[in-house]
């Protein structure tokens, strides 16, 4: 359905500083999400501006030096590290003749590659369709004088655009019903995990954090971690049996990324919920990551939009074989635990996660809904 940008392809990054604080690590980060989805990036041209320019973004003459870059590459891609408007878009794929794709794309080119389940599939292809509904007009203009051809739909007059228009309405339509479902079929599993006195804990953090990696060393599970922005995006859930405590549910979550754009935010809202149900977060970290402190900023202020900042929160200083801080465990003014350092990697500290985890369940669980009946919770 869509033109995708092909592994290996050459493409031309293009960025510009606002004075945003944040800047080079966005544009580090779009040069992973660059390879990440197996792009080969030839060149990075940068600029500074107060503001956008309406029409080309960049304005036209950083436009034409991005265009230059991108024939003396060979390159027929370039890729913006901003969201552009549809216009946009348009305007610089005419000026400097080659395609244009701009960070949310690219994210959601990324998402495509990366989503397993059912749920997630879809969830990413209704984000691609609304993300390009507004730009059909791209690829599709040549086609616009074919007006009224014999058994088109619609009669004479209508262009083969608004017949697309029409048949990408539909196909919102479709999938939005089946995600429907499916979030049901989902809120119905979580209430017999509620009635049945089950503690689900969710893994949230940044991107790269280390998620996976834990989720596997605490159940075994073998799931993909791999050291790539997004290795995860859906939600998967294992049943973890604590020793005094019995059984939790653990569920992995998408990686959490800086300037990710609201529009996926609501995409994965469904995902997302998990979250926002959750007893009780691990908040991953990157503990060796220099921009440690922004992330788990950034990480809080997704949770808060998402509802699920009143959700309690273990933080998990990960990657400490990296960092060289020492296994530990600290409390907070009500003695609860409130931060573990951890290898998820070479296991060490884990086992304090592990108390954590019992002591958290063992206050929670009302002492007589231990048994809990743990085959009928239609996990994968
Ligand atoms: P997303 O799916 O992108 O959200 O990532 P994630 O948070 O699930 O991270 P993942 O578990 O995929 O790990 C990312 C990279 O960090 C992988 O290369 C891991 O091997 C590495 N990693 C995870 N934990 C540790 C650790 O404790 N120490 C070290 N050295 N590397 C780690």
């Amino acid at each position: 359905m869509f033109e995708r940008p092909e592994g290996g392809q050459v493409v031309v990054l293009a960025s510009v500083n606002f004075g945003d604080p944040d800047y080079l690590e966005s544009l580090s980060e779009l040069n992973l999400l660059a390879s990440g989805a197996g792009l080969t990036v030839a060149d990075v041209v940068q600029g500074r501006r107060d503001r956008p320019d309406p029409a080309h973004f960049v304005g036209s003459g950083k436009a034409d030096e991005i265009a230059e870059s991108a024939r003396a590459h060979g390159a027929d891609l370039v890729i913006f590290n901003h969201e552009l408007s549809p216009v946009q878009e348009r305007n610089l794929e005419k000026r400097m003749q080659c395609r244009v794709l701009d960070r949310t794309a690219l994210i959601l080119h990324i998402f495509a590659l990366r989503a397993r389940t059912n749920e997630g599939k879809l969830q990413v292809e209704l984000a691609q369709l609304r993300h390009y509904a507004t730009r059909l007009v791209r690829g599709w203009t040549h086609l616009e004088r074919q007006k009224g051809g014999i058994g088109m739909r619609g009669g004479p007059g209508e262009t083969q655009l608004e017949l697309d228009r029409r048949l990408i309405a539909g196909k919102i339509k479709t999938i939005e019903s089946r995600l429907a479902k499916l979030e049901r079929t989902r809120a119905m599993q979580r209430r017999a995990r509620q009635r049945g006195g089950v503690i689900s804990v969710s893994l949230v953090g940044y991107t790269n954090a280390g998620k996976s990696t834990l989720f596997n060393s605490l159940t075994h599970a073998g799931v993909y971690a791999a050291d790539k922005l997004f290795a995860t995006l859906d939600t998967t859930s294992r049943k973890l049996w604590l020793p005094e405590a019995g059984q939790v549910i653990l569920s992995d979550t998408v990686g959490f990324i800086t300037h990710l754009p609201h529009t996926l935010v609501a995409a994965f809202h469904a995902t997302l919920e998990e979250t926002v149900h959750a007893d009780l977060l691990l908040h991953v970290v990157d503990s060796a990551s220099p921009n440690r402190d922004r992330q788990v900023e950034e990480v809080n202020k997704v949770l808060a939009e998402i509802g699920a900042d009143r959700v309690p929160q273990i933080v998990v200083m990960n990657k400490i074989d990296l960092s060289g801080l020492a296994p530990m465990e600290a409390r907070d003014e009500c003695d609860n635990i409130a931060r573990v350092a951890l290898s998820a990697l070479n296991g060490a500290g884990i086992e304090l996660l592990r108390k954590a985890l019992i002591e958290f369940v063992l206050a929670r669980r009302n002492p007589t809904t231990q048994q809990i009946e743990t085959e009928s919770y239609g996990l994968e």
